[in-house]
């Protein structure tokens, strides 16, 4: 019989609560844990999806005897968690980005790539980020018209991730305090954070598509004039609630990546058009265009492989959450490297740190640091 997998979810707030019945509806997962610091969420969660084993903290969990754990607590905690996680022997899966620093340093960035791809290696343990992007139709299907060569060579991959801090339908400034238990004068105090530090959505579009890493970045930065969030004197002294980077893609193509914060959009991540010499495609808020030089025309995107019958009810950002679950529990079973794994998660994180120090250089051509690929 096929060996079941045990595995506890560390962090159940709005997201990471959703994703605990997917892992308990996964054929191969046998137990599932949950765990959170706040005893009010981990006992309502229990009880809503009938758990009994819950632990109150990451340290008590990595001491349990669980395979693997999905952290999916605030973003400025994800790699350090991760890292311990993986030193007591757990696979981790972890909620993006792989790291948020509140410094607002770049450099803090590629610390935490290394020391994550290094403990991968050590332990021979599996990290898998949970990138929505690279689990959407649209980016698969990209993929998959690239692998036949049906964009001829692509010349240009551009993704955006439009989030307006005020959103009604997902306030950004409700989302932070929420997650540090701040007022809301008390969040604006701490200000808006680094937009490119959060590029994992717009950045895996283009390495996900090509299957290249970029290797230098030009950004600009946009402020908006009084704005009181992305302020100077804030904690991650950035200024910049807009940043467009440009960037050289290891295979000659290039990408462009789009982090907005103030725009006036009802909002949208992933993929917006991929030029290529024999034909493109375009991601609208209506629909994709697939187009050559004569026609174009709507096309269903939808190609991803069947999930396992239980898994096929649930949603959630284009329908790639139970594709994430079924990734990384197969990764493990089936001993493979995840598809996002930690060496491919770096090059997302590279490009908006690199983009980040461009564009606080008005622009200066930055060089992208990259891990190499994944070991098979
Ligand atoms: N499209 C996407 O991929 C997407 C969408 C939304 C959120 N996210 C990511 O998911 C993460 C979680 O988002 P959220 O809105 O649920 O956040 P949240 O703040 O509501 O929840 C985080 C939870 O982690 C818990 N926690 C923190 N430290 C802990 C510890 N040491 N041990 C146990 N529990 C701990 C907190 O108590 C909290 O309940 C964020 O990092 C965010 O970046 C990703």
């Amino acid at each position: 019989m096929e060996k079941k997998l045990s595995i506890g979810i560390v962090g159940l707030g709005q997201f990471g609560k959703g994703f605990v019945p997917i892992f308990k509806a996964h054929p191969i997962v046998g137990r599932v844990a949950v765990c959170d610091i706040d005893k009010k969420k981990l006992e309502t969660v229990a009880k809503e999806y009938k758990i009994q084993e819950t632990y109150p903290d990451l340290d008590a969990i990595c001491k349990s005897d669980l395979d693997a754990l999905a952290i999916i607590t605030q973003h400025w905690l994800h790699a350090p968690q991760a890292i311990q996680a993986m030193e007591a022997g757990k696979h981790v899966y972890s909620a993006v980005p792989v790291i948020t620093p509140r410094s607002g340093r770049s450099s803090e960035i590629y610390d935490w790539c290394e020391k994550i791809i290094a403990t991968c290696k050590k332990t021979g343990l599996k990290y898998m980020l949970g990138e929505t992007s690279y689990f959407r139709p649209e980016v698969q299907y990209a993929m998959a018209k690239h692998a036949k060569h049906e964009f001829g060579h692509i010349s240009l991959v551009e993704a955006e991730y439009l989030h307006d801090t005020l959103l009604p339908a997902s306030n950004l400034i409700k989302v932070m305090m929420a997650r540090t238990g701040l007022s809301e004068q008390e969040v604006y105090k701490l200000g808006g954070g680094v937009p490119m530090h959060y590029v994992t959505h717009s950045a895996s579009v283009p390495v996900a598509i090509t299957g290249a890493h970029a290797t230098e970045v030009s950004c600009f930065g946009y402020a908006m004039p009084g704005d009181n969030y992305f302020r100077q004197d804030s904690e991650a002294s950035n200024v910049f609630c807009n940043e467009i980077a440009t960037f050289m893609m290891s295979d000659g193509s290039i990408g462009r990546v789009i982090e907005g914060r103030r725009v006036g959009h009802v909002g949208r991540e992933a993929l917006v058009r991929v030029l290529g010499t024999k034909a493109s495609m375009e991601v609208t808020l209506k629909g994709a265009i697939w187009s050559d030089m004569k026609r174009f025309e709507l096309v269903d995107v939808e190609c991803r492989p069947k999930l396992p019958k239980p898994l096929g009810k649930f949603s959630g950002h284009g329908g790639s959450h139970p594709y994430l679950v079924d990734e990384f529990v197969r990764s493990i079973v089936e001993g493979h490297q995840p598809k996002t794994n930690a060496w491919e998660a770096a090059r997302y994180a590279a490009i908006g740190a690199a983009a980040h120090d461009s564009a606080l250089q008005g622009g200066k051509l930055v060089k992208v640091p990259d891990w190499g690929d994944a070991p098979k």
